[in-house]
């Protein structure tokens, strides 16, 4: 049976029209394994190769004859060798893969500098074949544009998993660290397939636990697991653990024992987990503890902890997502202001790690101001794949254009072309410590992500994480391709579901700028009038503040000036109600509802269409699928229709609640030939 667990490394027999193209191609395998990413880059060939084509791939010490595939480095290879490859500039992760003959036999050649380099080549050779492209005149070159791609998991110790929708936590803390569950191989090979290269393990909102011991203990055997495959561990750490884990009066970072504490922690950790990654942290935001609490900065808080780090070659990954219910201001301008002024004054081995967007992980915002703003710090990107703001598990959201189109989004920080891409790939300022993380959606679900598509969320991350340039389309038309099958007549109406599906759920939930419109607390389903949370910047009305003039959110030289937070010509674009993008109009104005739109529509019309729009686009994507019957397996393809049954359903009640809602704000009739629903 379909139960999506093998994800897009599912390596089932090809089609024979595409197995023909591959004849004479794969006749053997010269590949070493004497070192464990060796073994695991020839295992996961020779597993692959037999899926695929449906015959055991045979090894070999040379090449005999033509189609012969080799993989190593010229260090673990003497073939790879003699072939003088240019490895050198590939850097540590690159790789190469080109037809070459050997012995005057055909062959293709997956080479890096380092073995690692050979395994994410492994990968891609195989990804070649599952989406069914030609294996003649190979000449692929290929390496990272980011050097920190990590998943960060937001797991609790006991297993729940914060804003996880796929089950409970993978990591079995109570059988570590005796027994390593298969699944944390194949979480790593999963990972390794799409260039990930880092985890960190529990939530930014941590416990001091994890330090203690015996979690340690657990933590190093996953590191175990993962380190063949390139990956390493990192975690969150809490900023008061010497008090709470280690006896210490004070958490100060100017209290000489508390330094003390935390390089002995770092030396505990590294004996332990020599190629450790380094700390994340979440400090005086949303109640954790940080520098603040002794009147010190987020850079002396960071520092103190890179210093600590340092002498290991660690990282310490600090967080921007700060904004306190005590600034009555806006709640989008508090990360800026906070950490533009820091800009210059963090050690060498930190990164910023800055959310997408200024407010939290909506539907759409528009870039965080930061990125552009720090040229001195590496700021580190933070995208989060699992749902929290988009429907959860079973509404079918493909993440790609909201990651691209903030990628792409030109901060103008050095002029035009200026892209957040270039700030995260370390370009724009000349940085050699880049990063890009993303809030994990996995969980202990048989399909990992709580849903089939959701699985797609995850791989766009990583090759985006990889290169930030890539086309979100062109990776949605490979993991479908891998994912399902290579025929036409499925890939082509299920990537346009998939690239329309991002669109559909900003139009039916918060359209034209909006955002924060969800239930409180859990952030499910439409509450745009909700007030019972305890603090005025979770509620709804603090982000809409429709009232009987009009809609919006007035971030305006006359309102909250947020505007001004972007490069100067932004500023200006942003400032002018008539040259904002209407995407992001009532992100930045409080507009009239009889206000013009470009369409010429008033603003009141045009946000009822956008839900009716919203809703509509659900209802098409359901029909798409449900033209797709046959070409896939039943269970996979029967959990897809019922979930956009739901997601159908679903998107009509954010349609009608809002529209209901803000009319009984706006006191407005509803456009001519509306029809409301029964
Ligand atoms: C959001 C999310 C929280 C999370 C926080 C964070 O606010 O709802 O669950 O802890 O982001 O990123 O720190």
């Amino acid at each position: 049976a379909e139960d999506g667990y093998d994800l897009w490394l599912r390596y089932r027999l090809l089609a024979p029209e595409q197995a023909g193209l591959y004849r004479g191609h794969l006749s053997q395998l010269v590949a070493g394994s004497g070192t464990p990413t060796q073994a695991v880059t020839r295992g996961e060939l020779q597993r692959g190769l037999a899926g695929l084509l449906g015959h055991e791939m045979p090894l070999s010490d040379t090449v005999t004859r033509d189609g012969a595939i080799i993989v190593g480095t010229p260090k673990s290879s003497a073939l790879i060798e003699h072939l003088s490859l240019n490895t050198q500039d590939l850097g540590n992760e690159g790789y190469l893969i080109r037809n070459v003959v050997v012995n005057g036999h055909t062959a293709t050649v997956i080479a890096g500098r380092e073995d690692i380099g050979a395994m994410y080549g492994a990968f891609h050779f195989l990804r070649l074949l599952q989406t069914g492209q030609p294996l003649d005149h190979l000449d692929l070159r290929e390496s990272p544009h980011v050097k920190l791609r990590l998943l960060n998991h937001w797991d609790y110790l006991n297993g729940q998993v914060e804003r996880g929708y796929a089950g409970t936590s993978i990591w079995d803390w109570w059988k570590l660290p005796d027994w390593r569950a298969p699944r944390y191989t194949d979480y790593a090979r999963a990972n390794a397939s799409i260039g990930i290269n880092g985890t960190v393990l529990n939530n930014v909102n941590a416990g001091a636990t994890i330090l203690t011991p015996e979690y340690l203990q657990k933590v190093a055997a996953l590191a175990d697991v993962f380190r063949p495959y390139g990956i390493r561990v990192y975690l969150s750490i809490r900023f008061s653990a010497p008090v709470e884990i280690g006896g210490l009066k004070t958490a100060d970072l100017l209290d000489p024992q508390v330094q003390a504490w935390w390089r002995a922690k770092a030396d505990e950790i590294y004996k332990r987990i020599p190629d450790f990654g380094g700390f994340l942290v979440k400090a005086n935001s949303e109640g954790q503890p940080g520098p603040e609490d002794y009147h010190r900065t987020h850079a002396e808080g960071a520092n103190m902890l890179a210093d600590a780090l340092a002498p290991h070659g660690g990282v310490v990954m600090w967080r921007a997502f700060v904004y306190s219910q005590a600034n009555p201001d806006d709640r989008a301008k508090q990360a800026y202001t906070e950490f533009k002024p820091l800009d210059g004054r963090f050690r060498a081995n930190v990164l910023v790690q800055v959310k997408n967007g200024p407010v939290d992980f909506q539907p759409r915002e528009p870039f965080h101001p930061l990125f552009g703003a720090m040229p001195k710090t590496p700021l580190m990107m933070e995208f989060e794949i699992t749902k929290e703001y988009l429907g959860f598990a079973t509404h079918l959201v493909y993440l790609g254009p909201l990651y691209e189109e903030v990628l792409s989004a030109d901060t103008m920080a050095h002029g035009k072309g200026s892209t957040v891409a270039k700030v995260i790939d370390g370009s724009l300022d000349d940085h050699t410590l880049t990063g890009m993380a993303g809030v994990a959606n996995i969980g202990t679900d048989r399909n990992w992500c709580g849903s089939d598509f959701n699985q797609a969320n995850w791989y766009v991350f990583g090759r985006l994480a990889w290169n930030p340039s890539l086309s979100s389309r062109a990776i949605a038309e490979e993991w479908v391709r891998m994912t399902f099958t290579n025929n036409e007549a499925f890939v082509k109406p299920v990537v346009d579901m998939m690239m329309g599906s991002r669109e559909a759920a900003v139009d039916y939930m918060t359209p034209l700028g909006l955002l924060h419109l969800m239930g409180p607390g859990h952030h499910y389903g439409p509450a745009p009038w909700d007030a019972s949370e305890s603090r005025a910047d979770w509620r709804p009305v603090y982000y809409h503040r429709a009232d009987h003039q009009g809609i919006g959110f007035d971030r305006s030289r006359a309102g909250s000036d947020a505007v001004d937070q972007y490069a100067p010509l932004l500023a200006v674009q942003f400032n002018d109600v008539k040259q904002t993008p209407e995407q992001f109009l009532l992100y930045f104005h409080h507009v009239p509802w009889d206000y013009r739109m470009r369409s010429g529509n008033t603003l009141w019309y045009e946000l009822v269409a956008h839900y009716t729009r919203g809703a509509d686009d659900v209802k098409r994507m359901l029909e798409t699928w449900r033209h797709l019957d046959g070409y896939i397996d039943k269970e996979r393809y029967n959990q897809v229709a019922t979930f956009l049954a739901i997601q159908e359903k679903e998107a009509q009640w954010w349609r009608d609640a809002c529209i209901a809602y803000f009319q009984s704000i706006s006191g407005l009739p509803l456009p001519p030939g509306y029809v409301p629903p029964q």
